[in-house]
């Protein structure tokens, strides 16, 4: 057995002695991508192969917290229902021997390339003693992956203003006969940016420009770069770290945007026209994205947020993977909405049509604790109304989503969630015609909420006890409760 398969064997064989105590865990999501146990964080390769979604994704075998890190592996037909593959990356080289950081997938040939970020430590400081290399491992069969003999292939950072550490997480893709890759990275004095590469056959690289930099309030390092084209625009799909709060915006330790413009693909250089934040709420990071042969354009993020509190450590297993979702451009903005797979887990549905709500109320039948449910609202002559989620019986614990008319805000507050960390976030949305429409998607211990068809998506974990499954409605005077559909969910992961 070489060395890459022994490390393989042995990170199985350490997730295999704890999975089945931690899927007994009532925190653990029915639909949503968790590790079968221990430590998770950023998707990687999230790519569609043979016909079948592929999805990796950071991973750390031996604790409920960061380490060395490998790539787990999971495969679907549909985007829901997941299957667990064998491990696919381990640390098991001199120019990985501290990490496989977080990367891509495409296909080449018939057989499935990972880019990856070998990672080594070079001192003790995480910050500044460290070499990150760019790898690459094949597989033929969609389950064994073998790291090439030619890596790294990226050994150094280009010249110029580019900081000689801080240089991860290729996402590559391939456009007529050449293949991108674009890298996170930034400038020596620590400004955010996103590097442009080029190659005709996936080994040879050559540098083509910084894409695009931070200006201002933009960050110090741009983690997991994408960029694809969404219609006549450019999406750089990005997650800066060190932005700071901006009014209601930026209150999580680091964001997730898009930049939206153009790219010029010759001299690699990438114009901005806006910055979008792709998830108003508490856990959105490392979004990657896809395209699948439908010619949906997918993401999906990890679902929780560096340095948070992680109450589900205490049970062996961190963190989870949003729901997949589409995105779409409509009049120059960016559109975030559920993919309708889901549909596919519903069962026990549930309508109401023309309710008034003029104190809190509970409706027959609307609660649960693994559901999706959409209900618009009319907001009448109410200056706040919302629902309260994951409610438990003595209505001590819940989760709020509150919209304020005269603000024009949505609120999601978790002060009084459970266990777990607190705190509120609003964003700006209006009414549509007066109305306000809510699809949200309620897990064990997550919440997502799409609003406004797709203008808008807040999502956090939550970590309530298990009776709390109660869902209430409240306003401040009567508000109409237009239509609602619920269904629970089956559990598919
Ligand atoms: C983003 C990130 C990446 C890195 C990976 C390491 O969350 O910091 O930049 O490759 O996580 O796990």
């Amino acid at each position: 057995m070489g060395k890459h398969q022994k490390e393989l064997a042995k990170a199985q064989s350490a997730i295999n002695e704890v999975k089945q105590t931690v899927s007994q865990d009532d925190w653990r999501l029915c639909y949503h991508v968790t590790p079968e146990a221990n430590w998770m964080n950023d998707p990687n390769g999230f790519c569609m192969w043979n016909g079948e979604y592929h999805l990796f994704y950071q991973h750390h075998p031996y604790t409920p917290e960061w380490g060395p890190m490998h790539w787990a592996h999971v495969k679907s037909k549909d985007l829901v229902h997941w299957e667990r593959m064998p491990i696919a990356l381990a640390p098991s080289e001199w120019y990985d021997k501290d990490g496989c950081f977080s990367g891509s997938a495409i296909e080449k040939d018939e057989k499935l390339y990972l880019f990856y970020t070998g990672n080594q430590w070079t001192g003790p400081n995480q910050d500044t003693d460290l070499k990150q290399v760019q790898c690459i491992a094949i597989s033929e069969d969609g389950i064994h992956f073998e790291k090439i003999k030619e890596n790294p292939v990226i050994l150094e950072v280009p010249e110029g203003d580019i900081h000689p550490f801080h240089f991860r997480d290729p996402k590559v893709w391939k456009k007529g006969d050449v293949y991108y890759c674009v890298l996170g990275s930034q400038t020596k004095n620590r400004i955010g940016q996103a590097l442009l590469y080029r190659s005709s056959d996936l080994f040879d690289w050559e540098f083509v420009n910084v894409l695009a930099k931070g200006q201002g309030n933009q960050g110090y390092m741009w983690e997991c770069p994408d960029l694809f084209q969404l219609d006549d625009k450019a999406l750089l799909v990005m997650s800066p770290q060190g932005v700071h709060p901006e009014g209601d915006n930026y209150h999580n330790l680091h964001q997730s945007v898009a930049v939206i413009g153009h790219l010029n693909e010759e001299s690699g250089k990438f114009t901005s026209e806006q910055w979008q934040t792709l998830d108003h709420g508490f856990d959105y990071y490392a979004p990657q994205t896809l395209i699948d042969d439908q010619g949906r354009r997918i993401v999906i993020a990890w679902m929780a947020m560096w340095e948070s509190e992680m109450p589900e450590q205490k049970r062996e297993w961190a963190g989870a993977m949003t729901i997949p979702r589409i995105l779409s451009m409509e009049k120059e903005k960016l559109k975030i909405e559920p993919i309708p797979e889901l549909a596919s887990l519903r069962y026990d549905p549930i309508m109401y049509q023309e309710i008034t709500v003029d104190q809190d109320r509970q409706l027959d039948g609307i609660n649960g604790d693994c559901l999706e449910m959409k209900v618009t609202i009319a907001a009448k002559e109410a200056n706040k109304f919302g629902l309260n989620l994951r409610m438990n019986e003595s209505g001590t614990e819940y989760t709020t989503l509150a919209y304020d008319v005269a603000e024009e805000k949505i609120l999601l507050d978790r002060s009084h969630s459970g266990k777990g960390p607190g705190g509120i976030r609003k964003a700006p949305l209006a009414l549509q015609n007066g109305q306000l429409q809510l699809h949200l998607f309620i897990d064990r211990s997550s919440v997502e909420i799409f609003m406004q068809n797709g203008e808008m998506v807040m999502s956090a974990r939550i970590y309530p006890g298990q009776g709390s499954t109660g869902i209430e409605f409240f306003s401040d005077t009567a508000i109409e409760i237009v239509q609602l559909e619920k269904w629970s969910l089956k559990q598919s992961v």
